[in-house]
């Protein structure tokens, strides 16, 4: 049984073991940071009182930037993702987000098929904008038709 919750900085140690197995983003400091802006919103998925997933965004007037997902590597490919990324679309319907953008390295053929399930496009790239010299494609979805 799992249960999509909203987070705070009190989960931002638990983020943070969660990060190191998969994408490595944030040190500690920079999830305490992150958690506490109040334009940052963020929701985990919990198996049994344990984060198993996270999704991070953050709100800039109409549009929302994704700026971290990630799902525990045990438990990758249960619908996580999905149930991560719903709960974005819903909180950003609900404040009107006219769009959803975020990055993604074009090595990372597994989230590009997971964005690419559910509707964003690729509209940019940014050439060797990663420390591995993988390039940036830059995703965007539109939520709200104006
Ligand atoms: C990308 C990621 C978040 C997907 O989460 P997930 O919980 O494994 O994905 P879901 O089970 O919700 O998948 C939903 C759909 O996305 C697509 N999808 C997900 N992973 C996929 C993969 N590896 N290959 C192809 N399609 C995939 C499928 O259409 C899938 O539906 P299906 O299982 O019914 O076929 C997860 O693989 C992950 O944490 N990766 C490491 C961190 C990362 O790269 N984050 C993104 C940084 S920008």
């Amino acid at each position: 049984m799992y249960l999509v919750k909203k987070i705070t900085r009190k989960e931002s140690q638990e983020c943070h073991e969660i990060d190191l197995m998969t994408i490595k983003l944030w040190n500690l400091k920079q999830w305490e940071k992150e958690l506490r802006k109040n334009y940052v919103y963020a929701f985990a998925c919990f198996r049994n009182y344990q984060i198993v997933g996270i999704c991070v965004f953050q709100k800039i007037f109409c549009n929302a930037e994704l700026t971290y997902l990630s799902i525990h590597p045990t438990f990758k490919r249960r619908g996580l993702g999905k149930k991560l990324l719903k709960e974005t679309f819903k909180q950003c319907e609900s404040f009107a987000i006219e769009k959803i953008q975020l990055e993604v390295s074009d090595k990372n053929l597994d989230a590009l098929n997971f964005y690419h399930a559910f509707g964003f496009k690729t509209i940019g790239i940014r050439k060797k904008y990663y420390k591995d010299g993988s390039n940036a494609l830059l995703q965007e979805k539109k939520l709200l038709k104006k």
